[in-house]
């Protein structure tokens, strides 16, 4: 395995998904790791990734002494080249000559991170973000290619197998970037390329049984991706010392409560209290019209009702939370002190914070597409493991104005006919997000002889590869035409339906 030590790069997470296709398992952690801990991981090469400061600066971030004195192989890339070249008595410095963007190298000589895609001579394209660059080299090194900006483009000294990369390898604008990493993955480091997600799993629950031990373990199973394959593989690791709490705020979509129960219970035997709290949620809401007020109430009442079901069954030492990668920021601030800020995990409108247990956080390493694998692999059900996103307020943000029952059960038949015409014309998997938005609008309409007058209704569909921006759907006319078709003459309540093309920003995904 390879262990990627992270300086604050926004594409740090891009050298793991690299590395991992090209079946080598690994892990990012921050620089200020500390020596135990990276010694006892027992690496077969070490990535130092690329982060935004300058090593010119004084206090700026420095890789670990030690793993210069592990005798495994090393990779710089960016930043990590720089500080690596520095720490062995090199010299950067910074220039007027920065690049960003597409930039070409000249490859110089034969290097065994070029095999089988680059020869000496050849012009390559890659993708550079720099500002400094190294201009003296630590003893043992060569240079084998260099570009406009940065002489040192790659570098390298073979007996130690250190190499240092100035461009970016692992994103997509560095068309052979994943084959050098997978050069130095396998051919320097010796990895053998069979990590598999089958590996994975058995890996994890062999550390989900090292944690726990005899303790009990409860988990919030929201019925999200996350959740769900998180309670799968902890069952498997551990059985009946999990229980799953399942806080029913009556705001999920139709039947979906029915098939997270049934799911769970029947078909994977996991313990599973299912605590229908709807009437005291809608009850709560009632009155209630801000959307801040809205999530505050929803969050406030699922900590209360998670504690009341948690004490019901005489508490538990490890609380398990589906938390992913991309919800874990291990950020690094400039001046290299070692600030980590942990984004609370928000898929259940808010976990019990005060709850002093251990966490049980299985899926930390992984991106939200490498879950859904796992998830296959548990041999989890497509409609769970293909879900869309759903936020933790549920149908509750998608009705502006007042909750109510009735409205509740509006919205989740419209929002029933739109995802049937969604999965029967292909195009679920094609979507990040689809959903109904109930609007506080009453207009006319006329059908059959007689007058309406009753709700709008927005159908929103979104592409997007976080949540973070987002760009309508481009349904074609016919298509909404449709949707729009079956929800006016299905739907009582319903008369209007209107199509939301806001992209994100400037407007946000849900409507409240
Ligand atoms: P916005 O509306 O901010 O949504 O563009 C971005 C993503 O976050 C989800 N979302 C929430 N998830 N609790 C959640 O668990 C919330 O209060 C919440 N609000 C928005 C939203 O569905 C989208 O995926």
């Amino acid at each position: 395995r390879i262990l990627i030590l992270d300086f604050g790069s926004q594409v740090t997470q891009l050298i793991a998904r690299r590395v991992r296709e090209s079946g080598v398992y690994c892990e990012v952690w921050p620089f200020t790791a500390g020596d135990d801990r990276i010694q006892a991981f027992a690496p077969k090469g070490i990535i130092l990734s690329g982060g935004p400061a300058s090593v010119t600066q004084a206090g700026s971030p420095r890789a670990p002494q030690s793993v210069f004195a592990m005798g495994v192989p090393l990779l710089g890339i960016c930043y990590g080249q720089q500080t690596m070249c520095e720490q062995l008595g090199g010299k950067v410095e910074g220039s007027d000559h920065q690049e960003y963007g597409r930039a070409y190298v000249d490859v110089s000589e034969p290097c065994a991170l070029f095999e089988g895609v680059w020869a000496p001579g050849a012009r390559e394209q890659v993708w550079m973000s720099h500002g400094d660059h190294v201009t003296a080299l630590p003893q043992g090194f060569r240079i084998v290619a260099t570009s406009e900006g940065a002489p040192f483009a790659v570098v390298a000294d073979d007996s130690r197998h250190y190499y240092g990369i100035q461009f970016h390898p692992e994103v997509v604008h560095t068309p052979h970037g994943a084959q050098l990493l997978r050069n130095f993955t396998h051919s320097v480091c010796g990895c053998s390329g069979d990590w598999t997600m089958a590996a994975f799993r058995a890996e994890a629950v062999e550390r989900i049984r090292a944690q726990v031990g005899s303790g009990k373990v409860i988990c919030g199973l929201s019925g999200g991706v996350d959740s769900s394959v998180a309670a799968v593989l902890i069952h498997e690791a551990i059985g009946d010392q999990l229980t799953c709490i399942y806080v029913d705020h009556g705001l999920m979509r139709a039947g979906e409560t029915e098939q997270v129960v049934a799911t769970f219970r029947d078909r994977f035997n996991i313990k599973l209290v299912h605590r229908d709290a709807s009437e005291m949620f809608l009850g709560q809401l009632s009155g209630v019209t801000d959307p801040e007020k809205k999530r505050k109430t929803i969050g406030r009442l699922f900590i209360e009702v998670f504690e009341e079901e948690q004490a019901k069954i005489g508490g538990a030492d490890f609380l398990a939370q589906g938390t992913l990668y991309p919800d874990v920021i291990e950020s690094v601030s400039a001046t290299g002190g070692p600030s980590v800020t942990i984004k609370s995990h928000h898929n259940v409108g808010g976990l019990p914070e005060g709850m002093r247990m251990k966490l049980v956080e299985p899926l930390r390493d992984l991106f939200k597409d490498e879950v859904r694998a796992l998830g296959r692999e548990l041999g989890m059900p497509e409609e769970i493991v293909g879900r869309h996103p759903f936020p933790g307020p549920g149908l509750a943000i998608r009705i502006p104005g007042e909750v109510t029952r009735e409205k509740v059960q509006i919205l989740q038949k419209a929002d029933t006919i739109y995802l049937e015409e969604i999965r029967s014309a292909g195009l679920y998997d094609a979507i990040w997000q689809a959903f109904t938005v109930l609007l506080p609008v009453r207009t006319v309409g006329v059908m059959g002889d007689g007058r309406t007058y009753d709700s709008a209704c927005a159908l929103r569909a979104v592409t997007s590869t976080d949540g973070m921006t987002a760009d309508v759907y481009p349904f074609t006319m016919e298509f909404l035409t449709r949707v729009a078709g079956r929800i006016v003459n299905e739907v009582r309540g319903i008369n209007r339906v209107t199509y939301d093309i806001t992209s994100k920003p400037p407007g946000t995904i849900e409507w409240e």
